[in-house]
């Protein structure tokens, strides 16, 4: 997948490329599953030229699934055939070849799907680092904003399963059954959310994590009275900088360790990616569309 200069979905393109080869320390893997992620699209429009500029003709895609084809030089850590999730920092993912660092694959556990396999690199690592910046911990009662997204999804689960007594996840009216099956009280979001989070909450709101942006940290500290220290926003670095909150997210969490650890909780049944739809990679306009409208319940998938 490739697009030539920045603009709408219509400027990428699936065309026919060279086979990469594994350099010294990489793995040729054949995908069968990448995640998309909003960042791409803002990086696709130009949106972050600034700090994330694309050079031309770019590729796409951080999150990859499949199975290793082939290895460069000094390679023992995978091998051909081994089947891996994992990610490159090249905008190469949505393909059917990716090179990566073999130091950026991990195994995939039986019981983790190609699509969740696919889906987590970015949204993992990004609701990994979330829930330990504000220090989700036995007791706490923390909300999430974007609560059944990408991220959003992850992040629920990962706060409850670090011991927090209520999460309280906003969202709109379709997600929130998903909520409550996995744990988490659903609070619609719009005018008047705060008071409906007290109300929830009966007491003291400990943490706030911000996956949606939109002025949820000024919500989080002027009205919930939340410590900035245990606030998280992935989105608003204006705010951010206004509130002295914190900004972790993928670049905070991203390492094989925490990838194999997420692995292994879906394969103990502990984590659930919810998958929205999957896309075939000549399909990649639609999915980007569907992304693009901010209302997906976990991840979006490209298959090869
Ligand atoms: N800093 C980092 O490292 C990092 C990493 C990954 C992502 N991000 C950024 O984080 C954001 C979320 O990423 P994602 O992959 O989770 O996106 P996503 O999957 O597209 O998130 C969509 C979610 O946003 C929710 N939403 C829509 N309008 C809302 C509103 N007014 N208030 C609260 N929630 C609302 C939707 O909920 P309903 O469907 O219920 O309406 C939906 O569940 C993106 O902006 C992305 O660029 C940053």
């Amino acid at each position: 997948m490739r697009f030539d200069h920045y603009g709408d979905v219509d400027v990428l393109n699936v065309v026919e490329v060279e086979r990469p080869v594994p350099g010294p320390g990489e793995a040729l893997v054949r995908v069968k599953a990448a995640g998309i992620n909003p960042g791409e699209a803002s990086i696709r429009k130009g949106l972050l030229h600034d700090r994330f500029p694309a050079s031309f003709p770019s590729g796409e895609g951080s999150d990859l699934a499949g199975v290793v084809e082939e290895v460069g030089p000094g390679v023992d850590s995978v091998t051909e055939g081994d089947e891996v999730i994992g990610w490159t920092d090249q905008r190469a993912s949505h393909a059917e070849f990716v090179v990566a660092p073999a130091e950026h694959l991990v195994p995939r556990p039986a019981g983790v799907s190609w699509e969740a396999a696919g889906a987590l690199f970015i949204a993992g690592v990004t609701a990994y680092a979330a829930v330990r910046a504000v220090g989700a911990g036995p007791g706490d009662t923390i909300v999430v904003s974007g609560a059944a997204g990408g991220v959003g999804s992850l992040a629920v689960q990962l706060a409850r399963h670090a011991g927090a007594a209520t999460v309280i996840g906003l969202a709109s009216s379709g997600n929130h059954q998903w909520l409550r099956d996995h744990g988490v009280t659903p609070v619609a979001y719009g005018s008047g959310v705060a008071d409906r989070i007290r109300e929830v909450a009966r007491g003291r709101v400990d943490a706030f994590i911000d996956t949606f942006g939109g002025g949820y940290v000024k919500l989080a500290v002027e009205e919930l009275g939340i410590v900035p220290g245990r606030i998280d926003t992935i989105i608003d670095w204006a705010a951010a900088r206004q509130y002295g909150v914190k900004t972790e997210g993928s670049t905070a969490g991203s390492s094989p360790e925490v990838l194999a650890e997420l692995a292994a909780l879906i394969d103990r049944g502990e984590l659930e990616v919810p998958i929205a739809k999957v896309y075939g990679l000549e399909e990649v306009r639609d999915a980007y569309r569907e992304l693009e409208r901010r209302h997906t319940r976990g991840k979006i998938v490209l298959v090869p």
